[in-house]
């Protein structure tokens, strides 16, 4: 069949890799790919985000399967416009896609079913905000409603610092926010595939926000991750399962927009349990790297299962039982403004060593590979251990000659930690 896949990162690298290994696959197309993906399938100028472009290009490539990367035209409901013209996608319409776009809509939602989160406050004005504020207590977490990019979030320690970043929240007209109850603990992400009737698991994994070593500075949208995360045990898995993920399933379902696709739950384990964090409607980046790493069961067969409702006739999913780890190679700046345009060498030379480079934000200059972006490899190795793994990433990140350029040099920290202790 001809599937077409959208977006750009090392994300959609990770999942046309495997998507080009499927013995159901005729042609890939993605939209708009980069330089690694291009590797896999064939690139074409469609922007994501044009509904009415991705739409006539499905019908004059006989498209039969749109997998959707990213969140936006997820919450924008091109999932729905696809099956309206008959074309299957891989991931949720828009209103089942309101657990990522809407903060507010999730914490209502968790309420409502009884679902273990944060305590919170839903407000809609800089006076509601203020008036909410004395309930808790410090740090307390303040949050944009909508999509924010990974930028929406801020932890503040004062309830100064909770003004002033709902001040500024409300500076934009029509901004809605979540205040809510600081919580504390590891976090962990956990995947399910549903198609909104069946639902299975997908693995877990770890990954590392923050900017620089020993988890400091700013937060970025992920500067690497492993896989499986030892720290979520089968058993709290299994809580997480039967108390978040299962009822959220069946909560949609019974609100009449079942969820079909990816569903990502950011979990944070506390002395009481796993809480929900946030829902993502589609695979993490870097987290899909590392999960594509130890797929061992056809990414295509099972994607169409989910979008066709057939989920129930998938015996399950195979992974393989190494560990997966993956470390990104950002341009110096990020995540602020980054320095585009700094050449990269040694990719082959990387792979050499058994690693996987997925490209996240590169491309052709004059026949050379450059930095495109903020995140910009993310550089993919296993092992029987997250030290392992860890080893063999790093061999391969010093293979690459990217000198404007950084990464992490401890991602899996915490769990090589436990692992030597
Ligand atoms: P989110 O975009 O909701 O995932 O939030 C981004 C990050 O902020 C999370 O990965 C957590 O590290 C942190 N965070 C969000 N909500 C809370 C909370 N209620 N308690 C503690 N940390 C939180
Ligand atoms: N790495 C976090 C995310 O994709 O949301």
């Amino acid at each position: 069949m001809n599937v077409l896949l959208l977006g750009s990162g090392g994300r959609e690298h990770a999942l046309a890799w495997r998507l080009s290994q499927s013995s159901l696959l005729s042609a890939l197309y993605a939209a708009p790919g980069n330089p690694g993906i291009a590797a896999h399938a064939e690139c074409v100028d469609v922007d994501p985000g044009d509904q009415r472009g991705v739409i006539d290009f499905c019908l004059r490539h006989s498209i039969r399967l749109v997998v959707i990367g990213p969140e936006a035209p997820l919450v924008a409901g091109l999932a729905d416009n696809l099956r309206t013209m008959g074309i299957a996608a891989f991931g949720p319409g828009r209103d089942a896609a309101r657990l990522e776009g809407s903060k507010g809509f999730t914490k209502d939602l968790c309420r409502r079913f009884n679902i273990p989160t944060a305590g919170y406050a839903r407000v809609t004005s800089l006076d509601g905000a203020r008036a909410a504020l004395p309930d808790f207590g410090l740090p307390v977490v303040v949050k944009a409603d909508g999509l924010a990019a990974g930028k929406g979030v801020t932890i503040a320690y004062t309830h100064e610092e909770a003004e002033a970043a709902l001040a500024a929240l409300f500076a934009s007209p029509g901004a809605e926010a979540v205040i809510e109850e600081y919580m504390d603990g590891e976090e962990a992400s956990l995947f399910v595939l549903t198609d909104g009737k069946t639902m299975l698991p997908f693995g877990s994994a770890q990954d590392h926000k923050r900017v620089g070593d020993g988890d400091t500075g700013p937060n970025t949208g992920g500067m690497g991750a492993y896989s499986p995360a030892p720290v979520l045990s089968a058993e709290l898995e299994r809580q997480a399962i039967d108390r978040i993920v299962r009822p959220t399933i069946a909560a949609l379902a019974e609100m009449g927009s079942p969820y079909s696709g990816v569903l990502y739950a950011g979990l944070m384990l506390t002395n009481t349990g796993p809480k929900l964090i946030e829902y993502n409607c589609r695979f993490g980046d870097p987290e899909c790297q590392v999960l594509m790493m130890r797929l061992e069961s056809d990414l295509l067969d099972i994607m169409m299962a989910a979008a066709e409702g057939r989920l129930g006739e998938v015996p399950g999913v195979d992974f393989a039982a190494d560990t997966a780890l993956t470390v990104v190679m950002a341009a110096r700046g990020y995540p602020g403004t980054p320095d585009t345009g700094g050449a990269i060498a040694g990719i082959d030379a990387a792979e050499a060593t058994g690693a996987r480079v997925f490209h996240a934000g590169t491309r052709h200059a004059d026949g050379a590979l450059v930095a495109a972006g903020g995140r910009v490899l993310a550089v993919t190795a296993t092992g029987e251990s997250v030290g392992a793994a860890q080893a063999a990433a790093y061999r391969a990140i010093d293979a690459i000659e990217f000198p404007t350029g950084f990464c992490r040099r401890d991602i899996g920290w915490r769990e090589v930690e436990r692992e030597t202790a």
